[in-house]
């Protein structure tokens, strides 16, 4: 069964067509990043207009680059038995453009419509193009620029939320200590590579002030811990605004700052996973969302559980794609969940 994915919850404009939740046949991602990178984070009217010019020539593209595997032509709509789309949550007029533009294909195609949660999608990177998908019990750990959240899955469709964020995403966070230390967006790539000329024990920042039971998380302390730092080592006061202080560090204490940061951010992560896999015992680990691609996060979880238990997606999945989103559209069909187009609307604050 191929399912044609779409994907516009935030800043990229994705397409893919995926055979029975695993083989990706193509995926294609419009990143919007170079057109956010200049106001330091993602402009909503700005993400909602690009969707617009690049919605339909990806998913043109999505559909001429899978082959169909007898007669090696390119996919028409005759092969594609249904269309995924993300109802949310993410921005609402970029929810906006891919669910109108599905709805609108479901209609004129005739074929069956598939709503997806986002966040619930990005735990299924883990099943595409792998010889070894995971094993229910799934423990996920999704972490991107609007979520951070520990899902146990049952099965597919039975989940249950172990812990999530009490504020600040992690990725969020990323981004916020990037762009106070001057280092562009998306700030986690950037904190990542400036971190690797610093000393990750220059600082001490402090650890969430949760209690030690809960599964939660909690950034926005850190994130005000780092501002009072970054006065401190530009030598202001804490009056001194936050946009001129990457300008009154140096190369080296920005670095030292970005690698406390990482190492702090990156620890609490590691050891609600742990917590959470002592505490419910899944068969597989799997880690998702953007903040996924970190390649600390990758070693430090890697070094701490066995082989066998972890999956690491591949890269390209663990960032937003239409891949994932036509992953979990296939099980939505074999469970017969689809949507009445006319009812689908986008929900920005979709809840899993
Ligand atoms: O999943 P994603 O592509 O979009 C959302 O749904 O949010 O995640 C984007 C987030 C951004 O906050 C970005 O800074 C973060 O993922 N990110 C990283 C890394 N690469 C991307 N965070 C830490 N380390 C990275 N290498
Ligand atoms: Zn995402």
């Amino acid at each position: 069964m191929k399912i044609l994915g779409i994907e516009t919850s935030c800043d990229e404009t994705a397409a893919a067509v995926v055979e029975d939740g695993r083989t990706v046949m193509s995926n294609i991602v419009a990143s919007q990043a170079d057109l956010h990178s200049k106001t330091g984070g993602v402009v909503p009217e700005v993400a909602a207009r690009s969707h617009i010019e690049q919605m339909l020539p990806v998913i043109d593209l999505a559909l001429s680059q899978a082959k169909n595997s007898r007669s090696n032509l390119e996919l028409t709509w005759d092969d594609i038995d249904g269309i995924a789309v993300t109802s949310g949550p993410g921005l609402l007029g970029s929810l906006l453009i891919g669910t109108v533009t599905a709805k609108t294909l479901a209609e004129l195609k005739s074929k069956p419509l598939y709503a997806i949660n986002h966040v619930e999608a990005h735990a299924y990177a883990s099943f595409l193009d792998t010889d070894h998908p995971p094993q229910f019990p799934i423990l996920a750990l999704i972490v991107s620029g609007g979520h951070t959240q520990l899902v146990l899955f049952k099965g597919h469709h039975n989940y249950k939320v172990l812990g999530q964020t009490q504020d600040d995403a992690a990725g969020e966070a990323f981004d916020k200590v990037a762009k106070l230390l001057g280092l562009g967006y998306p700030g986690g790539p950037a904190i990542a590579e400036a971190a690797l000329e610093g000393n990750d024990s220059a600082y001490e920042l402090p650890h969430a002030r949760l209690s030690t039971s809960t599964l939660d998380f909690s950034y926005s302390g850190l994130k005000t811990a780092v501002l009072r730092l970054a006065q401190q080592e530009a030598g202001l006061d804490f009056t001194a605004p936050s946009s001129i202080l990457a300008g009154k560090l140096s190369r080296k204490q920005k670095a030292d700052i970005a690698a406390s940061f990482q190492r702090t951010i990156i620890d609490n992560l590691v050891s609600q996973t742990l917590k959470a896999n002592e505490e419910f015992g899944p068969k597989t680990i799997t880690i998702a969302g953007g903040v996924a691609a970190n390649k600390l996060l990758r070693q430090e979880l890697g070094s701490k559980l066995r082989n066998s238990q972890f999956r690491i997606p591949d890269f390209q999945y663990c960032t937003d794609n239409a891949a994932m989103i036509a992953s979990l559209g296939y099980w939505h069909a074999k469970a017969g969940k689809a949507a009445e187009p006319a009812q689908l609307e986008a929900n920005p604050v979709l809840s899993m």
